[in-house]
């Protein structure tokens, strides 16, 4: 006998999980469908974002700067510390026991919301008479039908073709968050967020990293001001990025990896390393979902097909987060889970494309919201700007990070704010203050009337609306 619902969820990364308690809330009935299990085979909610992404990756960035502090920068406080070793496999497993407490946080919270959870496969099976019959295959067979279904079943990394992940020396970013030994030298194919956040955490444990991107430019999707001083930051700390190169045909032996290429002067190249990071992007994951049965549309590149309130091609069938178009963001993917359970209880849920912030989690931060210079000159609008060093902030002097910069660019005309760029220290708080006064649709000058504490960082914000009117205070 099936289950009914007002509502099923497939999949319960930030996309899903946060949809289905949203649901529930609102008076629905909910259930959430989720094939992730732990290597014990026990359910792990969360998605890609708690297992192998978000949350996995902060804690082992926290960790590998703590090593880098200890051996770099803590005598300049006057702190002398001998022989600081590595334990890698106590670093790996604290890793591992956030992502638990994360798993089992997310159990309870769909569980105090009352949202029945399946751990399984959800597919479609048809459409029948009040709603969509949907089917949950795993350790327990279920069959479910639902008034709306709401499909969340994120995205999976891509990878080069003809080289499949093997997750022992061919890496995704499962494979990168847990290698068992730090690898003299490692290649990482992708200078993208992936790339630059895992092969920091190596380069910072010790190994020696070639990082190796397609793109002409470094990070052109950041603020070229902010990329070009990433670069010749991660450049100092070590990390050896090369732009434009080709990738020719990777070669793996037992004991290692040899990848050639032709570098940005033409000329054929090669590196020799122990374990290869492939991050190149990611894909839309809907294998299993019954696609073709009920005929639910994907477009060329395999992501379900919505309108911008995310419906797709079938009556009462939502989809959300990485599975379909816009950044592949877990922040974005919480909003349309919210959204979406908004409006199919009858409200009108909203998310705001052009306020969902970036953030790069290396150290230095990276973190923008709105336009970059490059864009706004290309659309042709007149814009201000104004800047702020690090350099010049007491707190930043304080901490002894003094890297980086805060930009804003305001209209010419009306002083909105039209985007923010930092990259320095917390640039990921930092940036909430700026995706707040644009959401809110305000001015340059509303930042800089506004009281910051001191001594913080976040002066740099004021100080850099200050600049757009060329009346900073402290520089
Ligand atoms: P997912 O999180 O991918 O969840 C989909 C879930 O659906 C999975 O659990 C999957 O098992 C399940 N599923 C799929 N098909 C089925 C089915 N048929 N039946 C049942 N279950 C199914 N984003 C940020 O905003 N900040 C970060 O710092 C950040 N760091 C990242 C670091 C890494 C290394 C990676 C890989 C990604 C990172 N991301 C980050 C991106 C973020 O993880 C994704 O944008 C986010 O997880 C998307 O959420 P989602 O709910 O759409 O999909
Ligand atoms: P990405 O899109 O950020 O970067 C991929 C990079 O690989 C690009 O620079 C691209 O030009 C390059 N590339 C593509 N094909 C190549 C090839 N054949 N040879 C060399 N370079 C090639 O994708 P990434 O890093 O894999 O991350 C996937 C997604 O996960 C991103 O969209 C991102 O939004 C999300 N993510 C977000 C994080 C955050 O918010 N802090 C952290 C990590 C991932």
């Amino acid at each position: 006998m099936a289950k009914n619902f007002d509502v099923v969820v497939i999949g319960a990364g930030p996309g899903g999980y946060i949809a289905a308690i949203r649901a529930a809330q609102l008076g629905m009935s909910v259930a959430c469908i989720d094939a992730w299990k732990t290597s014990e085979g026990k359910p792990a909610p969360g998605g890609t974002c708690t297992n192998v992404g978000c949350i996995p990756s902060k804690a082992l960035l926290q960790s590998s700067e703590h090593f880098e502090q200890v051996n770099h920068h803590f005598s300049e406080h006057g702190i002398e510390v001998k022989g600081a070793s590595l334990k890698l496999g106590t670093m790996l497993g604290r890793k591992d026991s956030v992502v638990k407490q994360n798993n089992e946080g997310i159990l309870f919270l769909l569980k105090k919301n009352k949202v029945t959870y399946f751990n399984g496969t959800g597919s479609f099976v048809a459409k029948v008479d009040g709603g969509w019959s949907l089917k949950v295959s795993g350790d327990k067979e279920e069959d479910l039908v639902a008034k709306n279904v709401v499909v969340a079943t994120g995205s999976a990394p891509r990878e080069l073709p003809g080289l499949p992940f093997d997750e022992k020396k061919v890496l995704s970013n499962d494979g990168a968050l847990r290698i068992e030994g730090v690898p003299k030298k490692l290649g990482v194919i992708g200078a993208g967020v992936i790339g630059l956040e895992l092969g920091s955490v190596w380069r910072r444990l010790g190994a020696e990293v070639t990082v190796l991107e397609a793109m002409p430019d470094f990070l052109p999707v950041a603020d070229q001001a902010v990329a070009k001083e990433a670069l010749k930051v991660f450049t100092k700390q070590g990390l050896n990025i090369q732009t434009g190169v080709k990738i020719g045909e990777v070669k793996t032996t037992a004991k290692s990896i040899t990848v050639p290429y032709t570098d940005s002067k033409g000329e054929e190249q090669s590196i020799s390393v122990e374990r290869l990071i492939v991050s190149i992007g990611r894909v839309p994951h809907t294998e299993g979902l019954g696609v073709d049965t009920v005929g639910l549309k994907l477009d060329e590149r395999g992501f379900v097909v919505v309108d911008e309130d995310c419906r797709t091609n079938l009556p009462n069938v939502w989809a959300v987060g990485d599975v379909v178009r816009g950044p592949m963001l877990a922040h974005k993917a919480e909003e349309e889970g919210v959204a979406v359970a908004e409006r199919i209880a009858g409200q009108h849920g909203h998310v705001n494309f052009d306020t969902i912030p970036n953030v790069i989690y290396t150290s230095p931060e990276i973190a923008w919201v709105g336009k970059t210079e490059q864009q706004l000159k290309k659309e042709g609008v007149q814009y201000n700007t104004g800047s702020f060093p690090f350099m010049a902030n007491g707190r930043a002097r304080a901490l002894g990070d003094t890297t980086g910069f805060v930009k804003i660019l305001a209209d010419a005309k009306s002083d909105e704010v039209l985007g923010v760029h930092i990259i320095g220290p917390s640039a990921s708080e930092l940036i909430s203050e700026a995706v707040t006064i644009m959401e809110f649709r305000g001015a340059a000058e509303d930042i800089a009337r506004i009281c910051h504490a001191h001594p913080t960082l976040s002066e740099s914000m004021k100080e850099a609306a200050l600049a757009v009117d060329k009346r900073a205070l402290n520089f």
